[in-house]
């Protein structure tokens, strides 16, 4: 055993998973009464390359979960590292997240964040609970890249990715 507990607390799950550095984005629907919707998350992980899948990992009960399982549609907006406010204000529990806030529109009329450094168009594949999460499933309908940095998560702060010039690795492209 590399710990000393038997037992590991929400604190200790959040602290210690927040030491794997992530991007950050926001996920959008509009629910079925034509209503956006949109939370911040940095559970998003690639699944599969063929069929593209991704998949993000959203806190049951909040009102983007239940929009983006009922409309069974959702963007995923990589936030560049100019966005962090975008990312607070998906984060604030409660709120109206797109009161003021200028968006544009993809397929299906859900909306999405401008200026992200990247899109990914999603039909729910599947979703299913998982804790006290609802583990969402996206096939990938349409991607789309951006230049500019991404916005960084670790440690629980916002920060920038230093590129100190590596070679990507062999397989990448
Ligand atoms: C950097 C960051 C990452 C987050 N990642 C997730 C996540 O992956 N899943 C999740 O359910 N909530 C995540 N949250 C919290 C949600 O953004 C927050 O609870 C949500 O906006 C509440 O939305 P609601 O008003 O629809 O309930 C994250 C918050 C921050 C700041």
């Amino acid at each position: 055993m590399i710990g000393t507990r038997g037992s590991v607390d929400p604190v200790a799950m959040r602290r210690t998973m927040g030491r794997f550095a992530t991007g950050v984005a926001v996920v959008t629907t509009r629910d079925l009464d034509g209503v956006p919707h949109g939370m911040t998350v940095n559970s998003l992980t690639s699944v599969s390359l063929e069929p593209p899948l991704l998949l993000v990992c959203l806190t049951t009960g909040a009102r983007s979960t239940d929009a983006i399982t009922s409309s069974g549609r959702f963007v995923v907006n990589i936030l560049s590292a100019r966005q962090e406010h975008i990312a607070l204000r998906f984060a604030r529990r409660g709120e109206d997240h797109f009161a003021g806030l200028a968006v544009t529109q993809g397929r299906h009329r859900v909306p999405a964040v401008p200026d992200a450094f990247a899109h990914l168009e999603c039909d729910v594949e599947r979703a299913f609970e998982a804790g006290d999460h609802v583990v969402v499933i996206g096939r990938v309908r349409e991607t789309c890249e951006r230049e500019g940095e991404p916005l960084a998560f670790l440690r629980g702060r916002f920060g920038d990715v230093v590129d100190r010039g590596h070679e990507p690795v062999s397989w990448f492209f």
